[in-house]
């Protein structure tokens, strides 16, 4: 089959999209992106520069010295780079999480991040999941899927991942950061986190990866 189609997973923090997104890319050869983690990699230089990420014309400025672009892998996930360096493992850490949200509502900060992502979408054959995929980022995409999970599931996911990193984190401040995050993603004014009718949902709290996974790769069937 040639044809190739880019594929729009966008849904709640931690809700597994990146699983999903993963798992689908590389079983139809297509390329992943993490939009997320671009959003992370501009939050983190922020951090670095001890700019106030509440002080949206200070990080506008600093948004010039940024350069986020992605480290092709081979046949693993490609991991995205600040200023031509991996980035991967530092912008997965509670800080980041604590402040993305912030910088990733700002208007400067998402013009150039939703250029980059375009940009990848023309060769088709994309899997990105974000917040705004299929509404602003690939609004034409053959397939958009919109994930959820209960807020306990979410978060107990998430500490388990961070757990077995060997980062010093507790329950209840994951759960407090990823309620605090959907809160900004879905009511900010510049493209928030929104299921329109084009979507399928995917809810996955009682669904094993296997039986999401199967899901979602009937519906690229039919999309294709
Ligand atoms: O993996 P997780 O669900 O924790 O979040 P992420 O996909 O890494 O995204 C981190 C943050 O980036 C989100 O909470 C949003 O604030 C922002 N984001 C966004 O605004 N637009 C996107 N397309 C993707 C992420």
């Amino acid at each position: 089959m040639n044809k190739k189609i880019n594929i729009a997973i966008d849904g709640y923090s931690s809700c597994g999209k990146g699983t999903l997104a993963k798992e689908l890319a590389q079983a139809l050869g297509y390329v992943f992106i993490d939009s997320g983690a671009m959003y992370r990699a501009v939050t983190l230089h922020m951090m670095r520069l001890g700019v106030d990420v509440a002080d949206e014309a200070a990080v506008e400025r600093a948004l010039e010295g940024v350069e986020v672009g992605f480290l092709n892998k081979g046949d693993q996930p490609a991991e995205v780079t600040l200023n031509g360096i991996s980035v991967e493992s530092e912008i997965r850490t509670i800080e980041v999480a604590s402040k993305v949200s912030e910088v990733a509502k700002i208007d400067a900060v998402r013009t150039k991040m939703v250029a980059l992502q375009q940009a990848i979408g023309l060769q088709k054959g994309v899997v990105m999941d974000g917040r705004d995929i299929g509404t602003v980022v690939f609004p034409d995409a053959e397939l958009k899927i919109f994930m959820t999970a209960s807020a306990a599931v979410r978060a107990q996911r998430r500490f388990a991942e961070l757990i077995a990193k060997g980062d010093d984190v507790t329950l209840e401040e994951i759960a407090s950061n990823l309620a605090h995050r959907d809160q900004i993603d879905a009511n900010r004014e510049n493209s928030p986190l929104t299921l329109t009718g084009d979507y399928r949902v995917l809810d996955n709290s009682e669904l094993s990866r296997e039986a999401q996974f199967s899901m979602a790769l009937d519906w690229v069937n039919q999309a294709l």
